[in-house]
């Protein structure tokens, strides 16, 4: 294959969207398929060099590299399986590049899927919200052959700051698990102890000023400020629903491996009562509406 390769991008939610429009400015020729065809006509109607697919069949059928970033596990087998799906386009040495946080089994089902049909499969979980997205500034823990890693460093260059390969096929799914258990451990602290000085007295925007000078202010709890500090008017950064998804996949993998994570199963438990409290598609800081919902004032 020669630089450079057109890709099929499927999945344009919060975080494809940037990314397809940064490889698309980078000069790759991208073919677009979204579940909701509205957004992927918005989107290539406001990105040049971007062609709309009636189907992931299409769009991958045209592709030297189909990246999906999607929702979850049983969204990429939703665009790879079935009459339309990718799989049913797909030729010898076409690559799929998985960029979303799919977890281990996603990511071996895909491998094995993809392989039967001549390809290969390379697993790229993303670090960094839609912010990092839209700036090209990822850090993409990868998994997958090194020749075909190397092969694909331009279109990953064109999305990222940062690339790690990390080992064979499936273990950038790994890490990108053992990246974001640190993620929702660090949300949940902080949402408890941004309701513990507010029920103290401190003001909550005050509070959380001190949070992003003082030592625990990771990129993550700086950009979650207004998340945390207006969460009735924020814009979700990433879906609670998605963070549960998440905690689900750290937890049943720390089952499989032996790793005591005792925190990881309170974070996940909290994140499902605030689901079922209405909050699923908050951004993750809505673990502070549900905490801070439960307070009992004293006398
Ligand atoms: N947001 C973040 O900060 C962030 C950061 C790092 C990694 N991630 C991970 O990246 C992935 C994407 O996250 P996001 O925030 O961009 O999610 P999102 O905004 O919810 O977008 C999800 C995408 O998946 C599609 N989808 C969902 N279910 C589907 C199905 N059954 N069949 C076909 N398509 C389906 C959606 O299509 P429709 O438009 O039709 O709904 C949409 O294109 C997730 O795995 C997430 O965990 C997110």
């Amino acid at each position: 294959m020669s630089n450079p390769k057109t890709v099929a991008f499927l999945g344009l939610g919060r975080m494809g969207r940037p990314m397809a429009a940064n490889i698309a400015n980078a000069g790759f020729p991208v073919v677009v398929y979204n579940r909701t065809r509205s957004t992927a006509e918005d989107f290539a109607a406001a990105t040049d060099g971007v062609k709309v697919a009636d189907s992931p069949r299409e769009a991958a059928a045209g592709a030297d590299v189909v990246v999906t970033m999607l929702a979850d596990e049983p969204a990429l087998r939703a665009v790879y399986e079935g009459p339309q799906g990718a799989l049913a386009g797909w030729s010898p040495h076409k690559v799929a590049l998985d960029m979303g946080t799919t977890g281990p089994a996603g990511t071996a089902w895909l491998a094995r899927a993809v392989g039967n049909a001549g390809g290969t499969a390379i697993d790229s979980p993303v670090s960094g919200a839609v912010k990092a997205a839209e700036t090209a500034g990822l850090t993409l823990m990868v998994g997958g052959a090194a020749d075909v890693v190397e092969d694909l460093r331009p279109l990953l260059e064109s999305m990222s700051a940062t690339i790690y390969h990390l080992g064979e096929s499936g273990a950038g799914a790994i890490m990108k698990l053992a990246v974001n258990n640190v993620i929702y451990a660090l949300g949940q602290a902080v949402s408890e102890s941004l309701v513990l000085a507010e029920c103290s007295g401190i003001d909550r925007a005050e509070a959380y000023e001190v949070f992003c000078d003082s030592a625990i202010a990771a990129p993550m709890v700086k950009y979650r400020q207004d998340n945390y500090t207006n969460p009735g008017t924020s814009i979700t950064q990433l879906a609670l629903t998605l963070a549960a998804k998440d905690l689900k996949l750290i937890t049943a993998l720390a089952d499989e491996v032996g790793a005591p994570m005792p925190q990881a199963m309170v974070n996940l438990d909290t994140a499902v009562r605030a689901i079922d409290d209405g909050l699923g598609d908050h951004d993750m800081a809505a673990v502070a509406v549900y905490l801070r919902n439960r307070t009992s004032p004293r006398s």
